[in-house]
């Protein structure tokens, strides 16, 4: 479902040439629950920023659900990831001055669906990731691992074929970040939704039904494991 094909991505620091990806070629089945590993520096986040249709491509292709993303321009590609995406981040990316049901119900909004619907959609997704009684704090009246299961709800909330999250227990301790990887592993079985997290955290890689590793902007390694 996701085809990653000898995909490149060079950024310019000051003049230098830093080449994040130099190549990267994996197909991603639908329902898997793979993890992106790897030191810092090693291309996460840029893989993760291009399948994610958030950064643009400098060679080779990534097509989603059979749409190919190199060439594309801004607005289509927000437009891919808004239908076909949801995203965790490190850092939550929450909005601090809306409660808990506002940051997940937003997503809807800006769908334009039925008040009632977004509100039942809301709903249900805060207390299946664990929020009930919790829907009109603010970000800043939740702990970290709650926060990040917002974080979670907001990304799962359109229901998308895929969800992105960029090292989601870097924040968090091991405690809260094991218990936000049982939570994610659960959704993807139920729901049978995509999951493609990085992490550098051997125990979040634990977690993974395949391990992908990077290494300078390649792929060092890549297995099925049983999880
Ligand atoms: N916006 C940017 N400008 C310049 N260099 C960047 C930029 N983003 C990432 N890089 C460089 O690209 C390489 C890969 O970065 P990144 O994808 O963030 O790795 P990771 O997420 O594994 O830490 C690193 O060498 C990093 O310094
Ligand atoms: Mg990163």
């Amino acid at each position: 479902m996701i085809t990653i094909d000898n995909v490149k991505k060079d950024y310019l620091d000051g003049d230098i040439v830093v080449h994040a990806l130099r190549g990267v070629s994996m197909d991603i089945l639908p329902g898997e629950f793979l993890s992106i590993a790897g030191p810092s520096g090693s291309g996460k986040t840029t893989l993760l920023n291009l399948i994610g249709c958030i950064d643009n491509i400098d060679g080779g292709e990534i097509s989603i659900d059979g749409e190919a993303l190199a060439g594309r321009g801004r607005k289509e590609l927000v437009e891919i990831r808004r239908h076909k995406i949801g995203f965790v981040f490190q850092s939550f990316n929450l909005i601090p001055v809306l409660s808990a049901f506002e940051n997940v119900a937003i997503v809807l909004e800006m769908l334009e669906l039925p008040r009632a619907e977004i509100r039942e959609k809301t709903l249900s997704l805060l207390h299946e990731v664990g929020l009930k009684g919790l829907e009109d704090r603010r970000p800043a009246q939740l702990s970290g691992g709650q926060q990040q299961r917002v974080a979670v709800a907001r990304a799962l909330v359109k229901d998308p074929l895929i969800v992105l999250a960029d090292e989601p227990t870097a924040n968090l301790d091991s405690g809260t970040g094991e218990a936000l990887l049982k939570l994610m592993k659960r959704i993807n079985q139920d729901r049978g939704t995509t999951f493609i997290f990085s992490t550098h955290d051997p125990m979040v890689m634990d977690y993974a039904g395949r391990l992908c590793r990077l290494h300078d902007g390649e792929i060092e390694s890549d297995e099925k494991r049983s999880a």
